[in-house]
Formats: C-alpha cells, sequence, structure tokens
C-alpha cells in the first residue's frame, strides 16, 4: 500500500471539514496536526487512536493532556453511563455527585475549603479572576509569559510573545477588548524580583496574580521554590489572590496538584483536564470566604453561571478518575515511566549528536532542538528550532506515533503506556533522529 492509501479517508473529510470548519478543524491548535499531513481520528482506546484509513498509533497528544488514564477507560465510562442512565441534567438544586466530587477535592487540594463547577479550563479561570476582582475590588492581574489560562481576554495575553514583544502585554488574539489586555500585567516566569517590583508598583491595584505552577505550555519550566514562596509571601501580605491554575498540573502530576507537591498553598485553584479524564468536567476552588462570595444571597454579588455546570456524566468521570488517580498510585507509575522516557530520548540526542534538551515533569515531556540549558522562563524558550521538531514529529508519525507537531507543546503518558510503548518510541527515535 502506498503511503497516499493509507490517509485517503482522512484527506477526504479534512477537505469536507475545510468548507464548513474554519480550519478544517475545531481549534486552529487542532489544525496544527495537518502540518503533518491530514488526519482524521474515529476511535481510541487506551494508548491508541485509530483513524477513519484504519492506522493506529501510540498517542502521545492525549487530547492535549486529560486522558490520564488512558484513553475509553473501562471503570470511568461505566460511571459516566450510570449518570446518563439517570438522567444527564437537573439544573436545580443539588446532586449527590456535585457534592461527593466537591468533598473529594476539598480532601485532596490542600488549599481548596469550597468548589464550584464548570466545564473547562477557560470558564475555571474566568470564575477564578471575577471572585478575586470583588474580593478586592480591583482590576489589574498579573499573570507570567508562556503562561495560558485559557482563551477569555483577561488572561490570552502574553503567552507566545515574539521576541520583540517581551515585557508587553501581547494580545494572543485579534478581536480582544483592550481594556482588558491593558489589565493584564506581565513578568518573566520564575523571576522573584519582577514579581516584587510588580507588587511594589501596582500591589494596591492588583486583583490576583495567577500562574501555572509548571508552566506547560511552553514544554515544561520548572518553578524554583524561592519563586513560588516569594508569589505566596508577597501576595499575602497585601492580600491579593494567588491563583494557580492547575488545569496541567491537577491529577495528572499529583493528586494533591502541584500545591501538595511544591508545598505552596494558593488563595484560588483551578481544575479541568486530567480530572474527567477526557470528559468535559472542570472547577474553581478556594478559600470559603472567595467561593463564598458566589453564594447567591444579597450579601454575596458574584454570579457564576452556566446551564451545564455540574454535568452529571462529567461528575461521575470525575469521581471515578480521582479514585482511581489515588488507589492505584497512578502518579507513582506515571513519574517512573515518564522518566525512563526522559533518560532514553537524552541518551539518544547525544548519541546522535542532536543539538536540543529533553524538558519535562512526571508524565510529561517535551524534546526541544537547537535549546540547551534548562529553561527557567519563556526567553529561555525563544530559539527552538520548529523546523527539527516538525520533521522529528513527522518521522515518527510515520512510524506509529502521534503527537502534535507545535514544538512548544508536550508528549503525555497515561495509565496505559506501557514498557512496550517506551521500547518502540526509543526504538523509533533512534531511526529519526539518526536521519536529522
Ligand atoms: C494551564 C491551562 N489553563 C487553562 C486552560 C484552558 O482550558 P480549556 O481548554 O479547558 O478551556 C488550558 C488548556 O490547555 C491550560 O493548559
Amino acid at each position: 500500500m502506498s503511503e497516499r492509501d493509507t490517509t485517503e479517508r482522512s484527506s477526504e473529510l479534512v477537505d469536507r471539514a475545510r468548507n464548513v470548519v474554519p480550519g478544517g478543524a475545531q481549534t486552529g491548535l487542532r489544525a496544527q496536526a495537518y502540518d503533518t499531513g491530514d488526519v482524521a481520528f474515529e476511535s481510541a482506546s487506551g494508548a491508541t487512536l485509530t483513524t477513519v484509513d484504519g492506522e493506529t498509533f501510540v498517542d502521545y497528544h492525549l487530547g492535549f493532556g486529560p486522558i490520564v488514564l488512558g484513553h475509553a477507560h473501562e471503570d470511568v465510562d461505566a460511571a459516566a453511563h450510570g449518570a446518563i442512565d439517570d438522567g444527564v441534567l437537573y439544573g436545580a438544586g443539588t446532586a449527590p455527585l456535585e457534592v461527593e466530587v466537591a468533598e473529594r477535592l476539598v480532601d485532596l487540594l490542600p488549599s481548596v475549603e469550597m468548589v464550584n463547577f464548570c466545564n473547562s479550563g477557560s470558564e475555571a479561570t474566568y470564575h477564578a479572576i471575577r471572585l478575586a476582582r470583588a474580593f478586592t475590588g480591583n482590576e489589574k492581574i498579573l499573570k507570567f509569559e508562556g503562561c495560558y489560562h485559557g482563551w477569555h481576554d483577561y488572561v490570552d495575553v502574553s503567552v507566545y510573545p515574539p521576541e520583540e514583544r517581551l515585557g508587553e502585554q501581547y494580545p494572543e488574539s485579534d478581536g480582544m477588548l483592550s481594556a482588558a489586555v491593558e489589565n493584564t500585567l506581565v513578568a518573566p516566569f520564575n523571576d522573584a524580583d519582577a514579581v516584587r517590583k510588580v507588587l511594589r508598583e501596582h500591589g494596591d491595584d492588583l486583583a490576583a496574580v495567577i500562574l501555572e505552577p509548571v508552566p506547560h505550555s511552553v514544554g515544561c519550566l520548572l518553578p524554583d521554590q524561592e519563586f513560588l514562596e516569594t508569589l505566596r509571601e508577597e501576595t499575602r501580605e497585601r492580600d491579593v489572590p494567588l491563583v494557580f491554575d492547575e488545569v496541567i498540573t491537577g491529577f495528572r502530576h499529583s493528586p494533591h496538584g502541584a500545591q501538595g507537591e511544591f508545598g505552596v498553598e494558593p488563595d484560588l485553584t483551578c481544575v479541568a483536564k486530567a480530572l474527567g479524564n477526557g470528559y468535559p468536567v472542570a472547577a474553581v476552588g478556594g478559600r470559603e470566604d472567595l467561593l463564598a462570595q458566589a453564594g447567591g444571597d444579597n450579601e454575596s454579588g458574584v454570579v457564576i453561571s452556566g446551564t451545564y455546570s455540574g454535568n452529571l456524566p462529567g461528575l461521575a468521570a470525575a469521581r471515578e478518575t480521582l479514585d482511581t488517580i489515588v488507589e492505584e498510585d497512578v502518579q507513582g507509575y506515571l513519574t517512573d515511566l515518564g522518566d525512563r522516557y526522559r533518560d532514553g530520548l537524552r541518551d539518544l540526542m547525544a548519541d546522535h549528536g542532536v543539538e536540543g534538551r529533553v524538558v519535562g515533569h512526571r508524565s510529561i515531556f517535551s524534546p526541544q532542538f537547537g535549546v540547551t540549558g534548562e529553561p527557567k522562563s519563556y526567553a529561555d524558550v525563544l530559539g527552538l528550532d520548529e523546523e527539527r521538531f516538525r520533521a522529528f514529529a513527522a518521522g515518527m508519525r510515520e512510524r506509529g506515533h502521534f503527537f502534535t507537531p507545535n514544538p512548544y507543546k508536550r508528549h503525555h503518558l497515561s495509565f496505559a503506556h506501557d514498557d512496550e510503548h517506551l521500547s518502540s518510541y526509543l526504538d523509533d527515535a533512534d531511526d529519526v533522529l539518526a536521519d536529522l
């Protein structure tokens, strides 16, 4: 069979999609998969994805990270089906699942006292910022270059600024409200002095400081303990809520989030992705006095709303996912496996004299070409060799391994990945790196 034959149905479908869906995929980031050839998937199971042409790939994309236990996980799906059988939405009062999952989040996440559910990470960060603005009466927020917190105007600023726009408030999209961008201050990640300076200058006007405690939107920047502690001290001193966006780190890296791992407790926490192993479920949680503003009585005026918030199949999936993560020490397994992928890939890059590095943490890793040294901030990610990464992604895809060809993104592992996947990945990476 020629290579063309193996993608024929995918190409037909992508062509049809381009007529009715902008860019031929639901998001611009998803359309980047076409950079290494048209692709349309129709099923997924465990660690694999299968295309409409019947080609099967080992999946390192995992839907941008939510799939932490593996695709079509039997127990998670059975839990969701159970909720479907009981009716998917009541939309008044409460339901046992809402209480049970909220209680689990309060138990697991050290700083969380109350929880409000929603359906996506972007909603969670939006709600967190509204709660913080209401609490402080201030409008400005501080975020960090290279951190992604969703698509809304408050936060889609300076995620991937070009080098010449570093230090500016760089809007990531056309059509954004200039007032929102102006109120979103930016600083370099891991720079405790910059944080002190912003807090000194704007502390009285700040509503929140928000960060990915481990920024994975640019591969992986590991936080300096001093940086996290400075953030905590400086914000506490001025009563500015500190928001951890744990949309990736929560439940993928630890059942207790990055806050449990690094021992620094924020005031508000956003979780999504791995919380539901792929089902749409997310939450904002945090200090009782902050969350209670959304209580709906006359004195507490923050609106948090959403027809589908606390959707029951999502919550049933979340309960099962959280229980599995805790009972089966999923993170212990994934950390060990992740270390072996990272070490193996590093050795291969060294053997083949390929300039680059492998960054990552626990179940996440990213080969980055043309840059060396441990990245500390977004500026250290600039200059990576995008063409070489795309060539690597294309070569690996030809050999049956799928990940997005976007060089700033990351590989993810799930509980369904095992030693066989590891050996075949490293064997094939050996060939592909030899050709780079
Ligand atoms: C750290 C982080 N925060 C927020 C979001 C937004 O989540 P969602 O895509 O569910 O709106 C993402 C999505 O990739 C993310 O990685």
